[in-house]
């Protein structure tokens, strides 16, 4: 077997220390180094996973012997953190959104083709054993021609820590879009395998999270509300993609909306439609001159973050691809910058 892969994660908050579980359950990577300038963290975190390191400045990090970090910060250090650790010749597996907006996001993959190291972006979604189960359908042909997406994702109230980074645009690049929809617009690219939009009619919605103090729900996750902090981001989107004249994909992502709370990712195919829910797969077809759902099953207990850390490890092994690369990540950070510029031009623009 190949020695264990020797790791150490920059930023070990709620995604940093998933990762931390998932290195562990492969069996195949040593945790040796822990970063986080939250002291009362590192040393809880420390303790709890038995790291040798536990650093407060990522530099210092990059100085271990380690042979990849996971970048588990907030979006708004991702490229200088992305960058400093392909600079170091470490491989990296970054977590999304790629970063705040295209611009930074072709600097992270310019510096990536320069490197020795692997980048791989954490789209977890595409590991969960649903997703794997769709792909192989479409790839098989099973579906026919794709020609339509349609990303859903609308919570009725879900705005998270209102007033806190997450609403702050300077330092999450955007609201839901930036949050939760990186995950649906990678979704139905990677499913259908369309990977060129080239123009986007988009509007972007900012009802509830501005008003703040009047902002009426029933929880809040990374809560509670900063009513003096800042919220300038959209809370809805909606908009229609093209992907040149092969296809198209409309989507509508939201942290709050007075509707139901939904949340799906379709593929429209000649032969065959499938929806992806949160713990589900159903193909829509024909079968025997019959129309007919098919209800695939599954192994559930996978656990994609599990899998999306099995497979960066092999990609740093040199056995495989990243299982999402960083241009994959540039293309979706260019859709989101092309929705905000269409909702701002109020017009549809092409996407380069
Ligand atoms: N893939 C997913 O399913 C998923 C889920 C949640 C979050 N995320 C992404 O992960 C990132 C982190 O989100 P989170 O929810 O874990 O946030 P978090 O606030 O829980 O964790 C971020 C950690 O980074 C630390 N940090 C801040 N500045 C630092 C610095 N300069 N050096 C080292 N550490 C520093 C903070 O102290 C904190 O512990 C975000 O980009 C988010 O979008 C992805």
């Amino acid at each position: 077997m190949a020695d264990k892969l020797k790791v150490g994660i920059i930023g070990i908050g709620a995604i940093g220390a998933i990762h931390a579980d998932a290195y562990r359950a492969t069996g195949e990577a040593d945790l040796v180094a822990i970063c986080d300038v939250n002291a009362d963290r590192l040393a809880s975190e420390g303790e709890r996973l038995g790291v040798k390191h536990r650093l407060s400045d990522y530099r210092d990090l990059l100085k271990v012997d380690v042979d990849a970090v996971s970048v588990c910060v907030g979006n708004a250090l991702h490229r200088e953190v992305a960058i400093a650790s392909l600079e170091a010749g470490k491989h990296v597996l970054l977590e999304k959104p790629m970063a705040l907006n295209a611009t930074e996001a072709v600097d992270i993959q310019a510096t990536a083709e320069k490197s020795s190291g692997v980048l791989q972006i954490a789209m977890c979604r595409r590991q969960q054993p649903q997703s794997q189960v769709l792909r192989d359908y479409i790839a098989k042909g099973l579906l026919g021609e794709i020609y339509h997406m349609r990303a859903v994702l609308v919570r009725r109230r879900g705005i998270p820590g209102l007033g806190g980074w997450f609403t702050t645009k300077a330092l999450s690049g955007g609201g839901p879009m930036i949050d939760l929809g990186v995950h649906w617009f990678d979704l139905s690219m990677w499913l259908s395998g369309h990977w060129n939009p080239t123009s986007v009619s988009a509007r972007t919605y900012a009802k509830f999270g501005p008003k703040m103090a009047d902002y009426t729900y029933v929880s809040m996750w990374a809560g509670p509300p900063k009513f003096d902090g800042t919220c300038d981001v959209e809370d809805y989107s909606t908009g229609f993609v093209r992907f040149g004249e092969k296809a198209t994909m409309s989507f509508e992502i939201a942290w709050a909306a007075n509707t139901e709370t939904e949340s799906f990712v379709e593929v429209l195919g000649d032969k065959g439609g499938a929806r992806l829910f949160a713990g589900d797969l159903r193909i829509y077809t024909e079968q025997n001159g019959r129309l007919v759902d098919v209800e695939p099953k599954f192994d559930e207990s996978a656990n994609h973050y599990e899998v999306q850390a099995q497979k960066f490890i092999a990609a740093c092994r040199g056995e495989r691809e990243p299982a999402a690369t960083g241009s994959q990540g540039v293309t979706v950070m260019k859709l989101i910058d092309a929705i905000y510029a269409s909702s701002n031009a109020g017009a549809e623009v092409e996407i380069k």
